[in-house]
């Protein structure tokens, strides 16, 4: 089996083959895949039957999986899935579809709006690894959209004027956005707005990328409404069809994405079926910009 990588969209999305992510990989393999996260910023493996621990395994061999703690608003006695798995699906530990007007169901709705995981934690996510234990039986696609091909077809006015800004981002932004407004007050402290620069350069490529996230809430200095005016504007234009990729799932799946160069988002689906995806997500290393002391 020789690992090799075809373009799905040339530059942006690679389709993986030769490769059973399940089992313990070599040294040549990790850095086979490092190197095509730095080169895409969307990699796409198929037929890979991973178990929970197995996809924390795999997901190990690129850093530290983040603590996914103060991301929602489940309750730990209400997990689904182990500490380091990420639960994005729409069950509840039943196994079953949550209900219509479920608080957690409603938070998760979040993940239609375009968005980088974890940019609302001061150190923000690297990659996110999502495995499709079972897909939607109607919508459920998941897009991804280009930040560097975005940042490379503004004019230089505008890349000059983005350059030095800083934005908050919160939870409390991208739910507020959809109307989800009724938060505790320790949810409300977990949520705090962190601070993110606009502009990101990517440590191994060197490109640079708009870092844009549906969890911004304003830009540092400037009036809130005109702030979000342009960061909407901003977000229409990397989510331009020709910078989108839409993956269209199947059982067994494994999606990973470089959250620094790329934003995504779920389209709806029927909700009322289950939809078991797992996500695991691999810890950045350092914030983007200065925060404000705690
Ligand atoms: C995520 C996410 C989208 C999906 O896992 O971070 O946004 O397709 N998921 O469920
Ligand atoms: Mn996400």
């Amino acid at each position: 089996m020789t690992l090799a990588i075809r373009d799905l969209t040339p530059g942006f999305v690679g389709e993986v083959s030769g490769i059973d992510i399940t089992a313990p990989l070599d040294p040549g393999q990790v850095a086979a895949l490092e190197a095509g996260m730095d080169r895409y910023a969307v990699l796409v493996f198929h037929d890979q039957r991973l178990t929970d621990e197995q996809q924390m395994a795999f997901t190990r061999n690129f850093g530290a999986i983040e603590d996914a703690r103060g991301g929602n608003v489940t309750r730990p006695e209400e997990q689904r899935l182990a500490k380091g798995m990420n639960d994005v699906s729409n069950l509840g530990q039943d196994n079953r579809p949550l209900a219509r007007d479920d608080r957690r169901r409603l938070f998760n709705l979040g993940n239609q709006l375009w968005h980088s995981d974890s940019s609302f934690r001061a150190i923000p996510a690297k990659y996110s690894l999502l495995s499709c234990r079972l897909p939607a039986t109607s919508g459920g696609n998941t897009e991804f959209a280009d930040m560097r091909a975005a940042y490379d077809a503004l004019d230089e006015a505008t890349r000059a004027e983005i350059a030095p800004l800083i934005c908050e981002h919160s939870l409390i932004y991208s739910r507020g956005s959809l109307g989800f407004t009724e938060l505790s007050e320790a949810e409300r402290a977990a949520f705090r707005p962190v601070r993110q620069s606009l502009v990101r350069t990517h440590p191994v490529s060197g490109r640079t990328s708009l870092y844009l996230s549906s969890h911004i809430g304003t830009i540092v200095g400037w009036p809130r409404p005109e702030a979000m005016a342009f960061i909407r504007d901003l977000a229409e234009h990397a989510t331009e069809p020709r910078f989108v990729y839409a993956h269209r799932w199947r059982q067994w799946d494994l999606v990973m994405w470089d959250n620094r160069q790329t934003m995504h988002r779920v389209r709806r689906f029927d909700d009322r079926q289950p939809r078991d995806m797992r996500r695991t997500t691999v810890a950045g290393d350092a914030p983007t910009a200065e925060q404000l002391a705690a």
